[in-house]
């Protein structure tokens, strides 16, 4: 029997890959962040040293052979055998990715592998585009929000767990700025899908979205195999 495919999409800073995780695990589901592929396209043109060339950035796109690995709570990245999952969260990456991601043929060549990494199902995948774009067909669709000053407050608390330094108007900004190119890009813009379920989490806690969505997986498991 083949799995479900559970599409996650919604704006930065919504806590879609920490939720995403949790509830993979919880199900036993395999957890795929394709922000991530965009973000390992963008390190890798950013190490190339060179100017923004959109073919030379669809070539990277083309042959990147990325993975991911879950280890100790963490969801590993691998780009060509080397980890990234570090150093695709650094800011240079974060600054350019929505660029990068506007790319059309950047994302024609990655949504072609997030269709391949679906296999036989049991996954759970996050982004922009995988309810509408990617994966139309996904049994669960959700459509995880929260407003911007919350997603800054969360950014932030992030940041400062990790030691770093950060301004909380610079970030609401960063994310303002995100929300709007991912929006109004051309190509597999951030849309919800008419039939995802609407999820805005401004005043609920992981533990509580986490729940809500394994609820959601389970009720359309019990619809799949009646
Ligand atoms: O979720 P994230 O912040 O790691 O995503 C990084 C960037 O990649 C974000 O600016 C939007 C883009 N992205 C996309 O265009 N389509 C996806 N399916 C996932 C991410």
């Amino acid at each position: 029997m083949k799995g479900l495919v559970v599409a996650i999409d919604g704006p930065a800073g919504a806590g879609k890959s920490t939720i995403a995780k949790k509830a993979a695990k919880r199900l036993g589901y395999a957890y795929i962040d394709t922000g991530a592929m965009y973000r390992a396209v963008t390190l890798a043109f950013l190490q190339s040293g060179r100017k923004f060339d959109e073919s030379y950035i669809t070539g990277l796109a083309e042959t990147a052979d990325i993975s991911f690995r879950p280890e100790d709570g963490k969801n590993r990245v691998y780009l060509n055998g080397l980890e990234v999952t570090e150093a695709i969260r650094s800011r240079e990456v974060t600054a350019a990715v929505s660029a990068v991601a506007a790319i059309a043929k950047v994302r024609e060549a990655l949504v072609d592998q997030q269709r391949k990494l679906l296999g036989q199902g049991s996954v759970i995948m996050d982004g922009r585009d995988i309810g509408t774009v990617v994966y139309p067909q996904a049994q669960v669709k959700i459509f995880l929000t929260a407003g911007v000053e919350e997603r800054a407050r969360r950014r932030y608390l992030e940041r400062q767990a990790k030691g770093e330094k950060a301004d909380f108007e610079q970030l609401k900004q960063e994310i303002a700025q995100r929300d709007e190119a991912d929006a109004t890009r051309a190509v597999g813009p951030l849309k919800q899908a008419p039939d995802a379920v609407y999820l805005d989490t401004t005043h609920m806690d992981i533990e509580e979205v986490t729940a809500c969505i394994t609820g959601l997986v389970r009720s359309a498991e019990k619809e799949a195999n009646r």
